[in-house]
């Protein structure tokens, strides 16, 4: 049996295949290659992660292939009702990463909330000049516990979120259109935990009442932040997306925080990705990260150590 790990698996994974008898290639092999790679090598199971496109004219080309694997969350690289209908599992790791987002959106609020996003482009040009200057500059900051955060999206990611605002004292509201409610289980490090029961709200509510707003929805047809729902949002609001490019409308975003409707936003993720707007990047209000949510070597492992399991269970039953 062999898995081509062409876009990288952990050594975690690599181990726990290797141990069920499964021989693992990490060659990173070219789009146009990969089908004469894998029927030459027989190649059982292919992983990728978002880089590696798997669509139809891979999967007629390659008959011997049996699984298809996706690190991570979204399927958007893959036939997935194609590859299903010719008999292949398509298996990915919805949750293995919630958790890194999760704090990768606190990453951006607690930087947000002091301006590191600004500071960190200005005192490497002015901080042995302007000191006094930018200390002036940045010294309106917010604190985050006591203040309401609104999670648009209840699921694994949302949930995630919710426990670490819990922990940090915020109050959460959630909003999703097909979750009622949820109950949210914060562990604490010496065995103890806490359960609180969030109800969700309807959309309107959660944009009113929200002094930052963070969105864990999957990628759909229209925005689900645009002008209108900026203008639904409290003055100073902050706000991050760390789902997919396109939740937010861009432009309403680069709007909102020049009237001052918005004070800041923490962006994981773009609407034209790997070529994020110019007028983004230069905005000295916004949080940049180039889609790292899901980039810890914790999350890395688990997808690994999970894809494993998963094959090991296919492959041999
Ligand atoms: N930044 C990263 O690197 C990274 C990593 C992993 C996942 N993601 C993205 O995070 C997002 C959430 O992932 P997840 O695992 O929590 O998904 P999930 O399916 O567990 O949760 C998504 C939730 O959104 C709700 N929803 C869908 N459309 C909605 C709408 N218009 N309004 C309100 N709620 C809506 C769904 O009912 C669901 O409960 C996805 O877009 C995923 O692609 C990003």
């Amino acid at each position: 049996m062999k898995v081509l790990a062409n876009d990288g698996i952990s050594q975690s994974g690599i181990n726990a295949l290797n141990d069920a008898g499964i021989e693992v290639i990490t060659t990173t092999v070219a789009q146009e290659q990969l089908s004469n790679y894998i029927n030459a090598h027989h190649i059982d199971v292919l992983l990728v992660r978002s880089a590696t496109k798997v669509r139809k004219d891979l999967i007629d080309s390659c008959p011997g292939l049996k699984v298809i694997g996706r690190g991570g969350v979204g399927m958007d690289n893959i036939d997935v009702e194609y590859a299903q209908s010719k008999g292949l599992k398509v298996i990915n790791t919805p949750a293995a990463s919630s958790q890194s987002v999760a704090e990768l959106v606190f990453a951006h609020l607690f930087g947000g909330v002091r301006f590191l996003h600004d500071a960190n482009r200005n005192m490497p040009l002015d901080g042995d000049s302007k000191f006094n200057a930018l200390k002036k500059n940045y010294a309106n900051g917010n604190e985050l516990r006591g203040k309401t955060l609104g999670i648009v999206g209840f699921g694994r990611i949302g949930r995630e979120v919710a426990k670490i605002a819990l922990g940090v004292g915020m109050k959460v509201i959630a909003s999703d259109m097909f979750i009622d409610k949820a109950t949210i289980k914060v562990d604490f490090f010496d065995g103890q935990s806490v359960d609180f029961e969030i109800n969700t709200i309807p959309m309107d509510e959660l944009l009113n009442q929200s002094d930052f707003i963070t969105l864990h929805v999957p990628a759909q047809e229209d925005y689900v932040i645009g002008e209108k729902q900026f203008g639904q949002m409290k003055d100073g609001v902050g706000i991050v997306n760390a789902a997919r490019g396109g939740v937010i409308s861009e432009v309403a975003l680069i709007h909102a925080l020049e009237s001052g409707k918005v004070a800041f936003a923490g962006l994981d993720t773009f609407e034209s990705e790997p070529t994020p707007s110019v007028h983004v990047l230069m905005n000295g209000r916004i949080s940049l990260t180039p889609h790292i949510g899901a980039a810890t070597n914790e999350a890395q492992d688990r997808i690994g150590t999970e894809l494993a399991s998963q094959i090991v269970s296919i492959l041999k039953n």
